[in-house]
């Protein structure tokens, strides 16, 4: 199977792989007919509310609730002590629950919930549960939440989430050897993920099972913190994830929070139970992105060699884990950027704080470290008297270089220069960076440029694998079943069009179900960039089981050899002798009537990784994908204002399944990127949200979007099916630092904290 599999991957004449076809579910979504969960409607149910804490971080010492009860409509009111199982869950490790049972620990954080026969009910019983607190001591800064004596806010000695350290060679002798060094802090800020669909849940209950409509973005996550939280088997619970409005890591860990809810009230009362945030509540509930604190001290040979690079991250976890763990692992064993040095010493904490839970976020601590590594980067390059590029070129990995955990890149096309050299002459940087430094009068353009290596899918601290099912029908249609979600991003087109080319046939002869936990395995969850090539690699082994039994009966009925047998374009036919043939179509149903085996489960395990905690060394990624964006803005030195004029991205993703929605994933991405650089900002006041609406939080509107040119630079890859690699997250995570160093050289000004607002920009230059 595994060398049939490798040779239909590496394939020359793709027929379905490559090709820009109609997303499968864009019908639906333009005409309105996509249903998503909250336009679930079930009879007899009821409407939820949840009732949210003014307190930043207190003692729950009673809820009275019975004020609300005698209110016409409510039906239920529930707290954490009504949870089933008084233990807490945990997405890395325990410390979370559905309602917080002992104390509050960040401003807004939901404690009870009324179930309601209409939305007015449920709303007007939130201002009769009375609840009398205990305040505790606040800390809002990771470094002071760090410190001996610090208020506890989670489960962790010093609010300490994670630590990671890693030595490679020795630095301090690196830093002696260095002709030069520099040293900066930086700083990135709170964001928030936005996506147009808020969290929503409709909760079932049925007999002995719940069912719950919600839009996840890793259903089995929700799945086990219900089962845990509420003692139920995993095989009661049915969570059926409808199209996602968007998630982008948001609704991965956070989702949960909204679905157990609903389904307390639901297992409460009997009933169905509907429960749909309000942005505001989105906003205040869902987790961001971590801030980061960043100091990084580079040395360098006068000629440009990096010698040594130490580095300290540290990220506020706001006050439940959530994924804050593993987010911190990628910033750590990402934080050389793709650079390679010598020695390094890279020292990471992530840490509770009673501000809004920080989590998964499309680049997953990669954005923060990659500011931070660019940045330094082109500050050590002023200090040597050379163009940034020409440092980072000279130091940019290539094959057969080591990482700082001392794993040597192997096994794929290290293109990290083929991008840099490419990205120069498209966007003629050498010329216009001179050019732009004449610019004296009030608007100012710049060019900056900005590289990345990324790992693909989870890294080497935990275990990695996919599955799906799939079943050729009598008509030679074709089901995948899967757990691997589309929140938007084009899963279920990208992965149909892997199944149609392994069977040889019209994509339109797929179909991809929503994902539904009481039919599907666990295939672990839909991020880190990796459904295209975990799902990818899933799917194909299912799809070459059931071809491999129709490879069979063709065989004996167009009587042939199985070895002469092809699949293409719905027929299959004998090489030797085409006329005889038989459709696809034709073909299962033949099968059919065989009694042959025509569904199938792949699953496929990622190759194996090592991570050693106590050294910080491994090899972490099976693979990785490369990224350069460059970046061309006008700084109007009057107002401040920052407009980015073009940007250039390019990447290797290894083969690009379909064009279109690869590139509508590096738009999406690049309008974070520049959100990040210039004015996302999701503040905080003592713990209080500043801005939970659009109204207040701004990100960037499509008129302020600025030319975009996109190249692909294909190096298939042979880890991965077809050859493709991620592509999700390499699409965000250096636009910021590319829009930064232009808007140094536009100014001569370098910005180190995000976002680089008009009021930051006016106040350096005026330094
Ligand atoms: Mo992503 S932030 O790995 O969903």
């Amino acid at each position: 199977m595994e060398k049939e599999l490798q040779q239909i991957f590496t394939k020359n004449d793709l027929k379905i792989v490559g090709k820009a076809v109609r997303r499968i579910d864009a019908i639906h979504k333009v005409t309105g007919t996509a249903r998503y969960t909250a336009d679930y409607y079930v009879p007899g149910m009821l409407y939820a509310k949840v009732f949210r804490s003014d307190r930043i971080h207190a003692i729950i010492k009673k809820i009275d609730t019975s004020g609300a009860l005698r209110l016409p409509g409510v039906v239920a009111v529930v707290t954490g002590r009504d949870l089933p199982n008084k233990a807490p869950f945990g997405y890395i490790y325990p410390d979370e629950w559905i309602l917080p049972i002992e104390k509050v620990r960040y401003y807004g954080e939901g404690i009870a919930a009324v179930a309601a026969t209409s939305k007015e009910a449920a709303e007007r019983a939130l201002d009769f549960i009375k609840v009398e607190y205990e305040d505790l001591p606040a800390v809002f800064d990771p470094e002071e939440a760090m410190k001996e004596g610090a208020p506890q806010v989670g489960a962790k000695k010093r609010n300490l989430m994670n630590e990671l350290h890693t030595k490679k060679g020795d630095v301090e002798k690196g830093f002696d050897e260095s002709d030069a060094v520099v040293e900066h802090e930086f700083r990135t800020q709170r964001i928030e993920h936005s996506y147009l669909e808020p969290e929503a849940a409709v909760a079932i209950p049925e007999g002995d099972t719940l069912t719950i409509i919600t839009n996840s973005q890793y259903p089995f996550f929700a799945r086990y913190a219900l089962a845990h939280s509420l003692n139920i088997p995993l095989n009661k619970l049915r969570l059926i994830t409808p199209p996602l409005g968007g998630s982008f890591g948001g609704k991965d860990s956070s989702a949960i929070w909204c679905t157990g809810k609903a389904a307390l009230l639901a297992l409460k009362t009997g009933k169905p139970v509907k429960l749909v945030y309000t942005r505001e509540e989105s906003m205040i509930e869902s987790n961001k992105r971590h801030p980061f604190i960043m100091r990084y001290k580079v040395g360098a040979t006068n000629d440009g060699k990096l010698l040594a690079l130490k580095a300290l991250n540290i990220a506020d976890g706001g006050a439940y884990p959530s994924s804050s763990a593993v987010v911190l692992f990628r910033a750590h064993v990402h934080s050389t950027g793709p650079y390679e040095f010598p020695n390094v010493q890279v020292d990471s904490y992530v840490v509770y704080t009673n501000n809004v839970l920080a989590g998964a976020m499309r680049g997953f601590g990669t954005p923060q470290v990659n500011f931070a590594i660019d940045s330094i980067l082109e500050i050590l390059a002023t200090k040597l008297d050379m163009d940034p590029v020409d440092l980072k070129m000279k130091n940019l990995v290539k094959n057969r270089s080591t990482l700082l955990t001392g794993q040597i890149l192997d096994g794929h096309v290290v293109s990290s220069r083929q991008l840099l050299k490419r990205a120069i002459e498209l966007s003629e940087y050498k010329k216009k960076r001179e050019l732009y430094k004449q610019d004296k009068g009030r608007y100012r353009r710049g060019i900056g440029i900005a590289n990345s290596i990324r790992g693909v899918s989870f890294g080497g601290e935990g275990f990695d694998y996919a599955n799906g099912i799939i079943t050729v029908h009598e008509d030679g249609s074709v089901a995948i079943a899967t757990g691997i979600i589309d929140g938007g991003q084009g899963a279920k087109t990208v992965l149909s069009q892997i199944v149609a080319e392994v069977f040889g046939i019209p994509y339109d002869y797929v179909y991809y179900l929503d994902s539904d936990t009481g039919v599907v395995p666990n295939p672990l969850t839909t991020s880190a960039s990796r459904g295209t090539v975990m799902g990818g690699h899933a799917l194909s082994r299912a799809a070459i089981k059931i071809k491999s039994r129709m490879t069979k009966v063709a065989a004996e009925v167009l009587k042939t050899k199985e070895e002469n047998i092809v699949f293409e374009d719905g027929v299959v036919f004998d090489r030797t002798d085409k006329s005889k043939r038989i459709s696809f179509k034709d073909l299962a149903l033949l099968c059919h009537q065989r009694a042959e085996v025509m569904t199938e489960s792949g699953w496929y395990s990622a190759p194996p990784l090592t991570w050693n905690p106590e050294t910080g060394t491994g090899s972490v990624y099976f693979t990785f994908s490369y990224t350069t964006n460059v970046a061309e803005v006008e700084v109007d030195t009057e107002t401040g204002n920052v407009k980015v004029l073009r940007i250039y991205a390019l990447h290797d993703s290894g083969r690009i399944v379909n064009p279109k929605t690869a590139r509508s994933q590096v738009y999406g991405g690049l309008s974070w990127a520049i959100g990040f650089a210039l004015f996302e900002d999701f503040k905080l006041k003592n713990g209080i949200p500043q801005q939970i609406n659009f109204d207040k939080y701004k990100i960037l509107r499509a008129i302020d979007a600025p030319d975009i040119s996109i190249e692909f630079i294909e190096n298939p890859d042979p880890n991965c099916p077809f050859g493709a690699k991620s592509l999700a997250e390499p699409a965000l995570e250096i636009g910021g630092p590319a829009i930064i160093d232009a808007i140094y050289n536009a100014i001569g000004k370098r910005v180190d904290s995000l976002p680089a607002t008009p009021e930051k920009i006016l106040r350096l230059l005026k330094e």
